[in-house]
């Protein structure tokens, strides 16, 4: 029996750092991976939106602890998220998706402005589109971004795909008796600090009851499990389970 989606739209947020390798901030093979995994979903007619971040190139946070003035390195970190989003467009053309990008700050000899109507309308054509520089504002996150544009977009959930395969109670990196949470409630992860997205995305998500999954993206076919529903990584919604205390 063919396989059904769960999901019709979604918003899958990428950390920049998941577009490197341990020699280059940007890596073609990687990128490549990714790209595959996105057209076998939309494949599955689903149709996806993509944050993307800049943390593999510069992290705002990160200069501003440097001596950079924030607004400043967060304006770089914008202008690195489109680097990495024209990346991700030409790897997914190369397998013959239809990509457009839409940056929050005008550079419309490289890609379209952000207009949310003409977003959607990509989307429903079968699109992909890739949202980039972040709201277009310093001192937001690109998590921020990523729950922003998925409710604008009317989103069913925001998938954030990371190097681990989802949240754990302790750092499992440290501690080897570290569970992972297949389930979360928006405030468990913020009373407990649990690194998921920052509160301000979290918030927004707990507002609007924007459901969060997150999951190890580098493992082939991993996108498609998470939108054929199969229970892999932490679900973030309304009710949650309990989080185990120590
Ligand atoms: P439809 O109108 O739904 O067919 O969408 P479309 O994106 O295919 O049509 P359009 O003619 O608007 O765009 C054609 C191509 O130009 C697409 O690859 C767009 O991404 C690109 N494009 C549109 N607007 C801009 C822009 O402001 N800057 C850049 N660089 N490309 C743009």
């Amino acid at each position: 029996m063919a396989e059904v989606a769960k999901y019709r739209r979604i918003l899958l947020k990428l950390s920049g750092e998941v577009f490197a390798d341990a020699e280059h901030s940007i890596s073609p093979p990687v990128i490549s991976s990714i790209a595959s995994q996105l057209a076998d979903v939309i494949e599955l007619g689903v149709q996806i939106g993509v944050v993307v971040g800049g943390g593999n190139i510069l992290r705002g946070k990160a200069a501003e602890d440097a001596g950079m003035d924030r607004s400043s390195a967060d304006d770089i970190g914008m202008l690195a998220t489109v680097i990495n989003a024209l990346a991700l467009q030409d790897a997914c053309e190369k397998r013959g998706v239809q990509t457009r990008v839409q940056s929050a700050i005008s550079m419309q000899e490289i890609c379209e402005p952000y207009i949310r109507h003409r977003a959607i309308r990509h989307l429903e054509k079968g699109r992909l589109v890739i949202f980039a520089a972040g709201l277009g504002a310093p001192y937001f996150s690109t998590d921020t971004a990523a729950a922003q544009r998925a409710l604008e977009v009317s989103a069913e959930a925001i998938l954030k795909g990371t190097k681990v395969d989802g949240v754990y109670d302790r750092d499992p990196q440290v501690c080897a008796e570290a569970v992972r949470l297949p389930l979360l409630s928006y405030l468990d992860v913020l009373s407990r600090g649990l690194r998921v997205m920052d509160a301000t995305a979290i918030s927004l998500c707990m507002d609007h009851q924007l459901p969060i999954i997150v999951f190890k993206l580098l493992e082939e076919g991993n996108i498609r499990r998470v939108v054929t529903g199969e229970p892999i990584g932490t679900v973030v919604h309304e009710t949650g389970g309990r989080v185990p205390s120590h």
